[in-house]
């Protein structure tokens, strides 16, 4: 499995980056409280989505790609970084997709020496690519400012979707042949969005507008990339709607608060960092009641729910496939059957 994206995937590699916290670490408590007992860099309380992948696929938890201790990647790698952008220019501090890019295609070089060609191959075809990324070029482009027009939204998603066009295009010329797409959040319903535009507990509606305009070209994008590279195949993980309907119906699904942040300072929790230098900021007593842990990120609670509706779901959460499926599919089999068909049809 490899992993690429933003604070959402990502297990610490910024603490291996010469960044200050405010740039981009969770490295100083409560982060990491209630499951790892300390602050692992994981912007939450506990485990990540792709950290309970690993462990349904009965591979061990995350390390960061950066950490020097970690070697083997011969289960894979997770090249996440929070903060990190699609766009180059938007965020000159953390991993930003082309970076993450090019330590992939190092990983390449280097299992190729220690595997040789053929098993490095069936390697990167076997394997699941899983990403998460956009969010933060959204934060970024809307910074404080209501007044975009929805052509000046099309035309940034459009930038921004060309390029992940073109990363997966390039994923897939290596070899990578089954992909797992997280769409964007919610990004009007996050605490900080929600106290940044002086919502009144509302979602606030153009980024929810904005993050549904992305994520319609990113479904439509897949959908094509299916049709047009041979053996592609990959499942679309609608984040955005499973995500807004417990921050809007927490109740439904068994939490008590869907707006304010578990731990944060000011209004919605969200003005001031959780844990973050001599901020003041209030920790809930029960994260497990809580939609959100900080402004920005779920708490462990909440992603442990979403990743079962990716992992086993149907198809209004994670479509055409789920998660379970997309792993467990032979790729050769698949390829072959459809040369079978092929001929079958000639
Ligand atoms: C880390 O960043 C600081 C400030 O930008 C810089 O002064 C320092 O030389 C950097 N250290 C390393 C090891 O790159
Ligand atoms: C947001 O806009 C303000 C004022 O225009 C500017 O000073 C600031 O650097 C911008 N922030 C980001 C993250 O682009
Ligand atoms: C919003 O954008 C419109 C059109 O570009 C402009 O006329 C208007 O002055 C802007 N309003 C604010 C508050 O910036
Ligand atoms: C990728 O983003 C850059 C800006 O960083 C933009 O100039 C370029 O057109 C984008 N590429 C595609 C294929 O959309
Ligand atoms: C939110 O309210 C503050 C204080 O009234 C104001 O300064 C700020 O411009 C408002 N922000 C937006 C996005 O409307
Ligand atoms: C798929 O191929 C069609 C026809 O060549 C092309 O118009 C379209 O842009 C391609 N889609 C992607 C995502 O590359
Ligand atoms: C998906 O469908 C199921 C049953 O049809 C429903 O309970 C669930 O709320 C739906 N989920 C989403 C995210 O729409
Ligand atoms: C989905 O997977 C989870 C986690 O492995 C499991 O607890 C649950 O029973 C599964 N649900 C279905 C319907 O298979």
């Amino acid at each position: 499995m490899f992993v690429f994206g933003d604070s959402l995937f990502d297990p610490g590699n910024n603490n291996f980056l010469n960044i200050s916290a405010t740039q981009g670490k969770a490295n100083y408590p409560p982060y990491g409280e209630t499951f790892f007992h300390y602050p692992t860099g994981r912007f939450s309380d506990g485990r990540l989505i792709p950290d309970f992948f690993a462990s349904f696929a009965g591979l061990p938890l995350w390390r960061p790609y950066l950490d020097p201790a970690n070697h083997n990647f011969v289960v894979g790698a997770n090249f996440a970084s929070a903060g990190a952008c699609v766009l180059v220019e938007n965020n000159p501090n953390t991993l930003n997709l082309q970076i993450q890019l090019g330590f992939f295609k190092e990983v390449v070089n280097l299992l190729t020496q220690q595997l040789g060609d053929t098993d490095t191959k069936k390697l990167l075809r076997e394997a699941t690519y899983i990403s998460s990324i956009g969010g933060v070029d959204y934060m970024i482009f809307v910074n404080s400012s209501s007044n975009i027009t929805e052509p000046a939204m099309q035309e940034y998603v459009n930038i921004v979707i060309g390029n992940i066009t073109e990363a997966t295009k390039e994923i897939y010329e290596l070899g990578g042949r089954k992909f797992a797409f997280q769409n964007v959040g919610p990004l009007g319903c996050y605490p900080h969005m929600k106290a940044e535009f002086n919502s009144t507990g509302e979602c606030v509606q153009f980024l929810q507008i904005l993050a549904t305009m992305h994520n319609n070209a990113l479904a439509k994008v897949a959908e094509e990339l299916e049709i047009n590279l041979s053996g592609f195949k990959y499942l679309m993980f609608d984040f955005f709607t499973s995500l807004m309907d417990r921050a809007n119906n927490p109740t439904k699904h068994g939490f008590k608060v869907g707006d304010n942040a578990c731990c944060g300072g000011g209004v919605y929790h969200a003005q001031n960092g959780c844990g973050f230098l001599t901020e003041e900021y209030e920790l809930c007593s029960d994260p497990n009641e809580f939609v959100f842990w900080d402004a920005y990120h779920p708490t462990e609670h909440c992603y442990s729910q979403l990743v079962e509706l990716l992992w086993n779901g149907t198809g209004n959460v994670t479509w055409p496939l789920n998660m379970k499926q997309l792993y467990d599919l032979d790729i050769d089999t698949e390829v072959s059957s459809q040369n079978i068909d092929l001929l079958d049809d000639a």
